[in-house]
């Protein structure tokens, strides 16, 4: 009899339980009934204390579209990996323990950068784990597509595309603000997809001024509105110089409640133009996931149930130029995937007039 067990954990997605059927659809198609498959529930959470169940192939099925995970998630920090719990229970020691008592051949693991790093210290701690990259973000490193992305793409780009129809009545400046604190490449696909005149993200940190010149530019064309689309991780050059205790302090005393709301409040006292704020949120996490997605989960699925087979441990299934190939996770742990101000798509999207506030 085979083991394996499947957790997921992070932020969540739309395509986790696309990715979850393609894998245990292919490890009940190679190993029949001699194969039984535990969801840990609720993340690492589970692992540390025990909460696991055995699942039925059925609950597999029909989860092609369904959003969210049926296993549940949450965020346990890396960095608190290693500190005893508030009743003094080692959480790397008690995993293992869960791992050895479910006697399992290998733990799949589907997350974005914090859960990649404490799957490669469970890997380097000895467990046989696979794992898959799941982020709305698409920022982890070692693969050009992270599942959850497109998805998200579809429904920021979607509110972008309803502001425009209200911002073009009105009159207006709109701001709105996509998901990603640390990298923008949400942001930078939904804001080309809208149409935004200008997109502010992490990477590149923006001048107000610039922002500014840009809307005058277009109010000077005869345009009546403008779009921005912003990252909730977009700074200015100014913050950009801070160190991250001095940023975080700021941050604490300012009075808006995300970055959105002060940038607005700059650009109406430097245009006189009235401003409204869009925030998406989490809508950007919900639904079904779209087909692109369905599409690479079970392609990933079925990649991740290939190296199981293999018995090739301690990679993720990453995706490269179209082609799904194995990564060591000690390549992908720790490491962020940003947007280059330099690459060709920076370059494309400023040769269409967008503005980066750079
Ligand atoms: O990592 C995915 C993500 O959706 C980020 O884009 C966002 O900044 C963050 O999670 C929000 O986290 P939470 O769900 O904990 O509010």
């Amino acid at each position: 009899m085979k083991r394996f067990a499947l957790l997921t954990s992070g932020g969540d997605c739309q395509s986790l339980n696309a990715t979850m059927r393609g894998v245990a659809k292919s490890l009940y198609e190679e190993y029949g009934k001699d194969v039984e498959i535990y969801g840990i529930l609720e993340g690492y959470k589970g692992l540390i204390y025990g909460n696991y169940k055995l699942m039925k192939p059925k609950e597999f099925s029909g989860i092609l579209t369904e959003g969210g995970t049926i296993i549940g998630t949450s965020r346990q920090p890396f960095k608190l990996m290693r500190t005893l719990d508030e009743n003094g229970l080692d959480k790397v020691k008690a995993m293992k323990d869960t791992y050895k008592k479910l006697k399992l051949d290998c733990l799949v693991i589907l997350g974005g950068n914090g859960t990649h790093k404490t799957a490669n210290l469970l890997s380097q701690e000895g467990l046989n784990v696979v794992t898959l990259p799941k982020t709305i973000d698409n920022d982890i490193y070692g693969t050009d597509m992270t599942f959850g992305f497109q998805s998200a793409v579809n429904i920021a780009t979607d509110a972008i595309d309803c502001i425009h129809t209200t911002a073009a009545s009105h009159g207006r400046v709109f701001i709105v603000e996509v998901m990603g604190h640390k990298v923008g490449w949400l942001t930078l696909h939904a804001g080309i997809a809208g149409g935004a005149d200008i997109i502010l993200i992490p990477e590149i940190p923006y001048d107000i001024n610039s922002v500014v010149d840009a809307i005058n530019k277009r109010t000077n064309a005869g345009k009546r509105f403008s779009i921005l689309a912003v990252a909730e991780g977009a700074i200015s050059k100014e913050d950009a110089k801070l160190s991250k205790k001095e940023l975080k302090a700021k941050q604490e005393k300012s009075p808006f409640p995300s970055v959105s709301y002060k940038i607005g409040k700059e650009i109406e006292e430097k245009t006189g133009q009235e401003i409204r704020v869009t925030i998406p949120g989490h809508t950007q996490r919900g639904g079904s996931p779209c087909a692109y997605d369905r599409v690479i989960s079970s392609r990933l699925g079925a990649a991740a149930a290939e190296l199981i087979k293999k018995k090739q441990y301690g990679y993720m299934v990453g995706i490269r130029n179209n082609e799904i190939i194995p990564v060591p996770l000690a390549d992908v742990a720790g490491k962020l995937k940003m947007v280059s101000p330099e690459s060709s798509m920076i370059k494309e999207a400023k040769g269409l007039g967008i503005c980066f506030g750079d």
